[in-house]
């Protein structure tokens, strides 16, 4: 088996490429945070503006959300690995192109290959599409366990998508509930009405 590369090894190269155009409008590279040896690796989509500006995933609006989603599988970010489809941010934060995912997924591949979760936790489309070569929309996945290759995929909202969405929000918070089970994690206590 081909050699796993440390994640700093990835990041510094990350930061030199010239691969797509992306790269001349970011502030910072968002390479992706966590542990190197976690059992969940949740894929989003790409830096948006607040997460360009400090160089962390999802420390946002949608940030906030992913935290409390991830406490309701007994998760905490520092025990998972959190990373994006694009390590740089789109101009204005539109959809991410062909030619760009072509261009930054090696290295979400070989942060996958390094840190070789036992869970990966696809949110939205873009993430769900790519890890599960597949053209199947998450509104019909999403809560469903996947297979790919070694891991066990597990296709929620985009919780950006959730914010203004109340039914995507409830069926985010129940799928998250359902990792927290996959895991073999203490449920969260039910939230108070
Ligand atoms: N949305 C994403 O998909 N990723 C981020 O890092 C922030 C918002």
């Amino acid at each position: 088996m081909a050699e796993r590369i440390p994640l700093e090894t990835l990041r510094l190269q990350a930061e030199e490429c010239r691969a797509c155009p992306l790269c001349e409008g970011r502030t910072n590279l968002v390479f992706g945070t966590g542990s190197e040896t976690a059992r969940v690796l949740i894929v989003g989509e790409a830096p948006g503006k607040n997460e360009d500006l400090q160089g962390e995933p999802f420390v946002g609006a949608a940030g906030k959300n992913l935290n409390a989603l991830l406490a309701l599988a007994g998760l905490t970010r520092e025990e998972v690995y959190i990373a994006n489809v694009l390590k740089c941010r789109p101009p204005g934060n539109r959809d991410p192109q062909a030619d760009e995912i072509q261009a930054c997924t090696p290295f979400l591949r070989e942060q996958t290959r390094t840190i070789n979760p036992e869970f990966i936790v696809t949110l939205g489309n873009f993430s769900t599409k790519f890890i599960l070569k597949t053209d199947r929309g998450i509104t019909g996945l999403h809560g469903q366990l996947q297979q790919a290759g070694k891991f066990k995929v597990f296709p929620v909202y985009h919780p950006a998508a959730a914010i203004y969405d109340r039914t995507k929000q409830a069926a985010l918070e129940e799928d998250f509930r359902t990792l927290g089970r996959l895991l073999g994690n203490d449920p969260a206590p039910a939230e108070e009405a």
